[in-house]
């Protein structure tokens, strides 16, 4: 239950973190978007725990009933630099609402591949988009060119968002689609910037102000079904 406790903490976390922002969605309710640390596994956990079925499916290819402890500690103890995860905290009550990650691809420095979740009830307010434009940023700033997605071929949402991003589908295997996002230079062209996800450094107050705002990747595997990593 939310308590005017928990969002005073919340606030009080938002100074103290340089790298925490405060985003008003388009419905009006408002998240802080800071990147994910080592004790973010409780959050982590409960928004897994609050994630259907299906979104589960979506965003794992394949039924997901429980992360075991390792996965959690993969998904939560990053190096902000060849992985990184950006989450969405409820303002008003502090739980998890969404985590958007990239993991580059270590035979290709410059790709990475992304995964985007949001928990069932914040869907379709614009949390994705927003994710996904600011961790589009931060991997600009990591070296980071492109962005590459496993999607399955059902997922009507993620397919709308990376559309949204100018994502192009390059390969298509056991009822999933591999798409890859371009990101724009960090000082590019017009041209560039309409074609590429735009996104932002991630900083400074929000209010749904992305040029674009997405959160994806190759959802299986970069993003947490490499047990040896977890
Ligand atoms: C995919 C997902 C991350 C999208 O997040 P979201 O916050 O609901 O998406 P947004 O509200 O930011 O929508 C952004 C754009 O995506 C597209 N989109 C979102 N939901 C859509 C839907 N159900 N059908 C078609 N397009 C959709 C639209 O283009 C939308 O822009 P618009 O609202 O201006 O039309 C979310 O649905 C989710 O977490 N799903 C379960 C996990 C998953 O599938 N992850 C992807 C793994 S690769």
């Amino acid at each position: 239950m939310t308590t005017a406790a928990d969002a005073i903490a919340l606030d009080e976390e938002l100074a103290g973190q340089p790298e925490a922002s405060a985003v008003a969605l388009r419905d009006g309710s408002q998240v802080v978007i800071r990147p994910v640390g080592r004790a973010d596994a409780p959050l982590l956990a409960d928004g897994f725990a609050r994630l259907s079925p299906e979104s589960r499916r979506m965003r794992f290819l394949r039924r997901k009933d429980e992360l075991t402890p390792a996965e959690v500690r993969y998904f939560t103890d990053v190096d902000h630099h060849d992985h990184e995860a950006l989450g969405a905290l409820d303002r008003a009550g502090g739980r998890g609402v969404g985590v958007a990650r990239y993991v580059r691809d270590t035979g290709d420095p410059q790709s990475a591949e992304i995964a985007v979740t949001v928990v069932d009830d914040w869907q379709g307010r614009g949390l994705g988009a927003e994710l996904l434009a600011r961790l589009s940023g931060r991997a600009r700033a990591a070296g980071i060119r492109r962005f590459t997605a496993l999607v399955s071929a059902d997922n009507a949402a993620m397919a709308g968002l990376l559309r949204s991003v100018s994502a192009s589908p390059v390969h298509g295997e056991y009822g999933a689609v591999e798409y890859e996002i371009p990101l724009a230079p960090a000082a590019g062209s017009g041209s560039d910037r309409q074609r590429a996800v735009g996104g932002h450094d991630g900083r400074g107050q929000g209010g749904g102000s992305h040029q674009v705002a997405v959160d994806g990747g190759r959802c299986a595997t970069a993003l947490g079904e490499r047990p040896h990593e977890q």
